[in-house]
């Protein structure tokens, strides 16, 4: 049985191991999949007893994202870009670390809501590590323009400044949004968890427009509440993106694909 784990602090809350076990069993992976709470300053140690005891990859998440970079000896594009892990792999070649959030993100999107990021308006709000992590993936699949906004916004020019050359970039802040529709409004800020609106005109949404929280929770979010209200079509919280990232590492681990959609119905169904 190959051993993997979550590792992060605090690690109570996490649907990991739910989502493992139940692609483990989808797949027929002979693999355990465990919580692991390192304590603040802890984290290298807590990997490498990991690997001794012959752990074959890990999930990292808060706050020890970009500990994990420091630790990888190699990195992919993406992780390098992000500046940020979320999934480590152990293998004879060393410690590889990767990114899957960003391609969470996408293929939540174009597969399992089927809407194409190829040409879009896209608005990405928020300028912290989460969004860091996904705007090399969106910018991959070709959008119309990008534009970063954050209620800071010289974090959002700091952002956009590593990716100048890989797309119709702008930044700003909320001010900047002024008479401008997206096809697709991201929020990648943490204004969620403390039942926060964000300063967004009614007008940037279009009946068509694509409204994505990366945040989750049981029911809507105050984004998916104010995206609603001002007529936005399509209205989703990250819930797939979680399922879908986790997708890709286990594909990293396992060399095999899971069908992401009963893992979400069944979380969905474990929330009621
Ligand atoms: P994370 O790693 O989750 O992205 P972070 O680095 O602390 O966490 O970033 C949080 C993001 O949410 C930032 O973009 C932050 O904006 P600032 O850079 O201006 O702080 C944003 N954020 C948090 N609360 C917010 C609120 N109430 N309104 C708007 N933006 C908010």
């Amino acid at each position: 049985t190959d051993r993997y784990a979550v590792i992060g602090n605090p690690i109570s809350q996490t649907k990991s191991p739910l989502i493992h076990a139940a692609f483990a069993r989808q797949c027929g992976q002979d693999m355990s999949y465990a919580a692991i709470s390192a304590p603040i300053g802890g984290f290298s140690q807590a990997v490498a007893d990991f690997c001794r005891e012959g752990g074959k990859g890990l999930n990292v998440t808060i706050p020890f994202k970009v500990d994990a970079v420091m630790i990888a000896d190699h990195l992919t594009e993406r992780a390098q870009l992000a500046q940020a892990v979320n999934t480590l792999r152990f293998d004879e070649s060393g410690v590889l670390g990767d990114n899957t959030d960003g391609i969470g993100l996408v293929h939540d999107i174009q597969v399992r809501l089927g809407i194409s990021l190829r040409h879009k308006r896209i608005l990405l709000i928020g300028a912290g590590g989460v969004a860091r992590g996904v705007l090399l993936p969106l910018l991959e699949e070709g959008p119309a323009r990008l534009l970063v906004v954050n209620r800071t916004p010289d974090k959002a020019e700091a952002l956009i400044a590593r990716f100048a050359d890989r797309g119709h970039l702008a930044a700003g802040g909320f001010a900047d949004i002024a008479d401008q529709q997206f096809d697709v409004l991201i929020n990648a800020t943490s204004a969620s968890f403390g039942g926060e609106c964000l300063p967004l005109p009614a007008d940037c949404f279009a009946p068509d427009s694509l409204a994505y929280d990366m945040a989750y929770g049981r029911g809507n979010t105050p984004f998916m509440t104010q995206a609603l209200a001002s007529g936005a079509g399509f209205v989703t919280d990250g819930l797939g993106m979680l399922v879908a990232q986790a997708a890709e590492s286990f594909f990293l681990w396992r060399g095999v694909r899971p069908d992401v959609l009963p893992v979400i119905e069944m979380l969905i169904a474990a929330q009621r």
